[in-house]
């Protein structure tokens, strides 16, 4: 049996998980409220908190589990991307645990954990599938040929889809993280009412930064034109005015169009490569309209659709979990002097 124990720190989660032979045994995650009150991820209080979550929330995740640390074969963590000084945290508790136990270490890139999340359940994709990745810190396209043969199609020239999402909901006002609360409002709004522009972008990449300038001169004006110019300006009262009556229809709108531009791109991808066992993870999958719309797309276009369980969509452990499994059957072990790095391809 390979058990394998797996650490996830890239953010502002503290996550442990174990899984033998590719079954999930536990998965525990230890969020950050401190960040709350600074209307987004304060890099040195993230670090910090995880420093005191790890301990509790690697105990908790081996009690689960019902495993002892001497039953681990190898110890696999996130070793990018994300913060530095977050990714440090758990990169060098792993290391202790691999060098104090004497078993290998797994480094394991974030991104692919999020496309290797579809192997966690059943039904899972065959392989090659397309894997949709939409989180705060990235959008992607990837090709998966096989758990190691992993090809990005298409990224982000700018902003991610969950920071279209969340900047988007600072500029109305909302708190930090906006993403829920867009999608809670906009349940309740019209998603035709405001028409924001789709921006041009060749092949499979993506970009989110005019989206987010049109948004922001739309609210200046008060939706009295849809030239999303800066010439007209009202004034702060006629503003909120503006966004408190029709919170929920720009809710909508800003959605629809947010959606339409993932969904459009991947529709695209398929029809490139002929590709039709299709996935979404990231935590913006957890968006209702995206997957109600992903799901409808896929009876339309006849592919086989995949979404991970909810817990397995946001950032977690357990897919760093199957992605070291994964790893460990292909002998891919890293060097206690692997390092952590903020950015990196795979
Ligand atoms: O994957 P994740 O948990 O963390 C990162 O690696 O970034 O994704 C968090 C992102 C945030 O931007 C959050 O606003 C967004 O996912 N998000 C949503 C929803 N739930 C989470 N965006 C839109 N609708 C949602 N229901
Ligand atoms: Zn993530």
């Amino acid at each position: 049996m390979i058990t394998i124990l797996a650490i996830e720190s890239s953010c502002d989660e503290t996550a442990a998980s174990v899984c033998s032979d590719g079954k999930i045994l536990s998965n525990v995650i230890a969020g950050q409220e401190v960040h709350k009150q600074y209307g987004g991820v304060v890099p040195e209080l993230a670090s910090r908190a995880h420093m005191q979550h790890i301990v509790p929330v690697v105990h908790e995740a081996l009690r689960k589990a019902g495993v002892s640390v001497s039953e681990i074969a190898a110890f696999a963590f996130t070793q990018s991307p994300g913060l530095i000084g977050s990714l440090l945290v758990g990169g060098q508790f792993a290391k202790s645990l691999a060098l104090a136990m004497d078993k290998p270490l797994i480094a394991v890139h974030h991104m692919q954990a999020h496309v290797l999340a579809n192997l966690i359940d059943e039904p899972k994709p065959s392989f090659p599938f397309l894997c949709l990745t939409v989180s705060g810190g990235h959008t992607q396209i990837v090709l998966a040929h096989n758990p190691q043969g992993l090809k990005v199609l298409g990224e982000t020239i700018d902003d991610a889809a969950g920071e279209a999402f969340d900047k988007s909901a600072k500029l109305l006002g909302l708190p930090y993280p906006g993403g829920p609360l867009i999608d809670k409002y906009a349940q309740q709004g019209n998603p035709d009412r405001f028409q924001f522009p789709e921006p041009q972008i060749p092949d499979l990449d993506f970009s989110f930064s005019g989206l987010k300038t049109s948004i922001l001169y739309f609210l200046q004006n008060a939706g009295k034109s849809d030239k999303f110019k800066e010439e007209f300006r009202a004034t702060d009262t006629e503003r909120e005015l503006f966004i408190r009556n029709n919170l929920n229809d720009i809710c909508a709108s800003i959605q629809r169009r947010i959606v339409s531009i993932l969904l459009n791109k991947l529709k695209k991808a398929t029809i490139k490569t002929g590709i039709t066992d299709v996935c979404l993870s990231g935590g913006v999958s957890a968006n209702s309209e995206l997957r109600r719309s992903f799901l409808e797309m896929g009876e339309r276009y006849h592919w086989k659709t995949f979404i991970p369980a909810f817990e397995y969509c946001t950032d977690n452990a357990a897919m760093i979990a199957i992605t070291g499994y994964y790893k460990y059957l292909a002998e891919d072990f890293s060097d206690l002097s692997v390092s952590s790095s903020a950015r990196s391809s795979w």
